[in-house]
């Protein structure tokens, strides 16, 4: 793993943003994998602004809170809409994204499971990370050989995840890329700022080993990961 330290969040979403452009320059139709949750806003805020050029990038989802879609502010989906797809026309028909209302959630799954059979893998995947070192919703426990699903939320991650929303929400249950995706990606950026992420960010650094408690940790394993993190985050 890579680590990279930024003077502060401003300077992460550049540094990010930068590299993303970087690595996906020379490939003629990458597929891109965008996680939703505030810590990356500030990357898409730079692609916004400098109009990256995504026109022949596909992106697919990596989670989304089973019971909402794009319609419910504060999902996955409504996120990436607001603050990157809208304001750069990226086209529905190059956006695969789990639709956390669909009646069959399995399906869903399926289709993703086998869009990456099919196209896979993931050229290069943006992660933030949970309070519990969730990536995606793979929560604590999740197997390395994981794969697209739904899973039943921690405690942590229903009560964090309200900070989405401006009125309670029952987050029971997300659907998520496995791990084993994730692991299988080319490129894998972590991105981490703040004060609240120090004690995972320390977590993950102590002991650079997997333990599946702490999902993230899995990223040791991967041949070419990147973690970016600000100085708050990255202090203890
Ligand atoms: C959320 C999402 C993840 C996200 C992570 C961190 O619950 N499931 O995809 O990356 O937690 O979110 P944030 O960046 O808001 O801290």
């Amino acid at each position: 793993m890579q680590i990279n330290v930024s003077k502060n969040y401003e300077e992460l979403c550049k540094e990010v943003a930068n590299f993303i452009v970087d690595e996906i320059k020379e490939l003629s139709s990458p597929l891109l994998c965008l996680a939703g949750g505030d810590t990356p806003l500030g990357v898409y805020k730079n692609f916004v602004e400098s109009r990256a050029d995504f026109k022949n990038a596909m992106f697919i989802g990596l989670d989304e809170w089973v019971g909402l879609d794009g319609a419910d502010s504060g999902s996955c989906r409504f996120t990436l809409d607001q603050s990157l797809y809208l304001p750069l026309a990226i086209e529905e028909s190059k956006i695969q994204f789990f639709d956390g209302k669909a009646t069959d959630l399995s399906r869903q799954c399926n289709e993703t499971n086998q869009l990456l059979e099919t196209n896979g893998p993931i050229d290069l995947v943006l992660l933030g990370i949970g309070m519990n070192g969730h990536v995606g919703f793979n929560e604590p426990g999740s197997s390395l050989d994981s794969i697209c699903r739904v899973v039943s939320l921690d405690e942590t991650t229903q009560t964090v995840g309200q900070k989405y929303f401006e009125t309670q929400q029952e987050l029971k249950q997300g659907i998520t890329l496995g791990l084993k995706q994730v692991l299988d990606t080319r490129t894998v950026i972590l991105i981490v700022s703040g004060e609240k992420k120090r004690s995972i960010v320390k977590k993950l650094l102590e002991d650079e080993k997997i333990d599946p408690s702490i999902p993230v940790s899995s990223l040791w394993q991967h041949p070419n990961c990147h973690l970016f993190v600000d100085e708050v985050a990255y202090s203890e």
